[in-house]
């Protein structure tokens, strides 16, 4: 029995997203769970189709929230407000920041050994300020946590293929490391699989693509009522759930960059100490018990990889303190 929750079921992501593990066959109760009633009827909604996973939606009333996550496998947090034109992911701290360790306190308590999956933003922050919590009620596991960048890895795959003239969905591999924000993004094509070749006058345009891919959604979106990403970022934060179900089932071999805490999981403490820091996205493969080994990224950089480092490492360190701060700090009263 695989119990997969959504938090934040009724939004933009939480949406696509739960019709995407409602199709998974790995997942056999899918429990949506959000602060607004709609929740009720995208659960009906999905109900209806006849895939495996029996659908429920819990609301905030009567401990909906505890009832929802109870004995949960794996938890993907999309909940929170999306950003507007002209606002950076770490604009929306304020409110974000809150709703993220609220849920956490919720899975620690009622899920303690579910895989955790951040994608609310500032996810460069929301993740500290999620582990901060977990270790707060001493049920922290960094193997199980993870900060979804996966859509960062997504659009440079998409990118680079429009550019080589690649299809797309092919084998083309390309780690996308560091943070899931702005300059924080650092994608590594030197590092591609196959290897690819980035013309020199378009190797600039190109990173910035990648790094504020999804401005240019709400830049899009601004026509349409506003928001950011959602289908593409559902489809990202499925990605690599699924990649996580199917580690559970014994698959190997499943590495995909994931924004984790580098002292808890093997491999981390090597990258530690080259970026100085605690959180960080990098190849990390999975395991039955969730992170297994991670590898170091940051090894035999081109020059202008080793530019970009430097910005990364600077926004991301202020990121994180951030997250922690907020986590560790009492709340006034
Ligand atoms: C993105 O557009 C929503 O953070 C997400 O990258």
């Amino acid at each position: 029995m695989v119990k997969a929750v959504v938090a934040g079921a009724a939004g933009g992501i939480g949406q696509p997203l739960s019709l995407l593990l409602k199709l998974c066959p790995l997942v056999d109760e899918l429990a949506l769970y959000d602060v607004v009633p709609a929740t009720v009827g995208v659960a009906t909604d999905l109900s209806h189709i006849s895939t495996t996973a029996k659908v429920t939606s819990y609301l905030p009333k009567d401990d909906g929230g505890k009832a929802a996550m109870k004995d949960a496998d794996i938890i993907v947090i999309p909940a929170g407000i999306p950003r507007k034109p002209g606002m950076t992911r770490d604009d929306l701290f304020k409110i974000n920041a809150g709703i993220v360790k609220g849920l956490i306190e919720i899975a620690a308590e009622v899920a303690p050994k579910a895989f955790i999956l951040v994608i609310s933003n500032p996810v460069n922050s929301t993740v500290p300020i999620a582990a901060e919590t977990l270790k707060a009620k001493g049920v922290f596991d960094p193997k199980k946590l993870f900060g979804v960048t996966t859509l960062d890895i997504v659009r440079a795959e998409t990118f680079v293929a429009e550019l080589t003239g690649t299809k797309t969905g092919s084998d083309l591999t390309i780690p996308v490391v560091g943070g899931h924000s702005g300059d924080t993004i650092l994608p590594l094509f030197s590092k591609a699989s196959p290897k690819v070749n980035i013309p020199d006058d378009k190797y600039d345009a190109l990173v910035k693509r990648v790094q504020f891919g999804g401005d240019e959604v709400v830049k899009a979106k601004e026509q349409g009522g506003g928001g950011s990403a959602t289908l593409s970022m559902a489809f990202a934060g499925y990605r690599f759930a699924e990649k996580v179900l199917k580690a559970v089932k014994g698959e190997k071999g499943l590495v995909e960059p994931s924004y984790v805490y580098l002292p808890g999981v093997p491999g981390g403490d090597a990258i530690k100490q080259a970026t100085g820091l605690d959180f960080f996205s990098v190849p990390v493969e999975l395991g039955p018990n969730g992170v297994e080994s991670v590898t170091n990224p940051l090894t035999d950089l081109t020059d202008k990889e080793k530019g970009l480092l430097e910005v990364c490492l600077k926004d991301l360190k202020g990121n994180i303190e951030k997250g922690v701060t907020f986590a560790t700090t009492p709340a006034e009263k």
